[in-house]
């Protein structure tokens, strides 16, 4: 019989339940082990999830010590990310971790430069990439359809949607909205490009409804961002404007957009998408006519318009593990990824500052 892959899970919160339920569909995989510093947290997770033989620990290190394993999914609140990677990549270790890949951009390249060393996958936890509306747009645009792309905006948001638990506290997160969905934002439109790397930031971010009682039950509580919006040049003359809101006065900060020399691509944020017959539309130019048209997929999975069709979660888990199994190199690499963290932080700071800042990404 085929030997099962043996996962363990650091961080036993509230993701690490949707780990659980995805390596639970996988026959060949085996969770053997898990760590929490809340005391008795991840002996409660392994008996919630009835798993007597996995081992629980209150820490990654004696996990790491006391376990046989192939990988490592990190669930651990953004700040404790790179601590936890970093030990288990030089423990000899695979590495899933969980989004945003870090806090700051020096934790990220301490991160790839581990995994380098030790040789070892280290993939970061982006599943909208296994939607199959987003694959198609990366295809397209990488395609030349559009031809050359000088502007990328993002958009959507939250009209209420504040997380809490530990997102909300500065010292476990690190950043807020910025960070917790601006890293998807960020990944949606630059992967599609191939990630340039990004120049300058000229940031603000805002707090105005976490610190209001009227609309957060603990704003003492609270201490980052809700709200934030970043001007920023990548390599290859190209705008990126970022917008990102867990709460506002509005349905969406707008359409996600492409443009080209040739075409663009809008992706529909605002909730009338419902009335059309796709979020996804390309606008080019056929004989001398400007032609608009919906993009539809002809496949029943279309994550974009219909996110419960297909279990994203699962399908990054399970490529992780095949990664493993196939000594392929990381799904999400660290080394990609490093870019959006670069534009994270760059916003972080340039918030904080007030001002334009430069990104400058150490050697890795
Ligand atoms: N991919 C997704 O859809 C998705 C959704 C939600 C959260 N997340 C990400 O998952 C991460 C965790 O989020 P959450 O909601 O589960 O948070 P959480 O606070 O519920 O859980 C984090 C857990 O990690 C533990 N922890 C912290 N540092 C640790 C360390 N050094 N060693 C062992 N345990 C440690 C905490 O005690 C806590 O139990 C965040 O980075 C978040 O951005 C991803």
């Amino acid at each position: 019989m085929e030997r099962k892959l043996r996962i363990g899970i650091i961080g036993t919160g509230g993701i690490a339940h949707a780990h659980m339920a995805a390596y639970k569909q996988f026959d060949d995989v085996e969770i053997v082990g898990g760590a929490d510093i809340v005391p008795g947290k991840a002996k409660a997770f392994f008996e919630k999830w009835d798993l007597p033989n996995a081992q629980a620990f209150e820490s990654a290190e004696e996990l790491i010590k006391n376990v046989e394993m192939d990988g490592v999914t990190i669930c651990t609140y953004n700040t404790t990310h790179a601590e936890c990677a970093i030990m288990a990549l030089e423990a000899g270790l695979h590495v899933q971790c969980e989004k945003p890949m870090s806090f700051t951009l020096q934790e990220a390249v301490d991160m790839v430069k581990a995994a380098k060393k030790a040789n070892k996958i280290l993939t970061i936890g982006f599943q909208p990439r296994y939607s199959y509306m987003r694959q198609k747009v990366d295809e397209i645009i990488r395609s030349g359809t559009i031809g050359k792309v000088y502007y990328i905006q993002s958009g959507g948001g939250r009209r209420r949607g504040i997380p809490g638990g530990t997102f909300i506290e500065g010292d476990k997160a690190g950043f807020g909205c910025l960070g917790d969905i601006g890293c998807y934002s960020i990944d949606e439109c630059l992967h599609a490009v191939g990630y340039p790397k990004p120049l300058t930031v000229s940031a603000v971010a805002t707090d105005y409804f976490g610190k209001n009682p009227k609309y957060w039950p603990e704003p003492e509580k609270f201490n980052v961002d809700d709200f934030s919006v970043a001007f920023i040049r990548l390599e290859g003359d190209i705008t990126f404007v970022f917008k990102q809101a867990w709460a506002m006065h509005a349905d969406s900060l707008g359409d996600t957009l492409w443009l080209g020399t040739e075409g663009g691509i809008k992706i529909i944020n605002s909730f009338d998408y419902a009335n059309k017959p796709s979020r996804v539309m390309l606008f080019t130019d056929v004989n001398g006519m400007q032609v608009d048209s919906y993009i539809l997929p002809s496949h029943p999975f279309d994550a974009y318009s219909s996110p419960q069709k297909v279990d994203v979660f699962a399908a990054k888990v399970r490529d992780f593990c095949d990664a493993i199994k196939e000594g392929r190199p990381a799904p999400i690499p660290g080394e990609e990824i490093i870019y959006n963290q670069a534009i994270i932080d760059g916003i972080y700071r340039s918030a904080k500052l007030k001002r334009e800042v430069e990104i400058e990404i150490p050697e890795f």
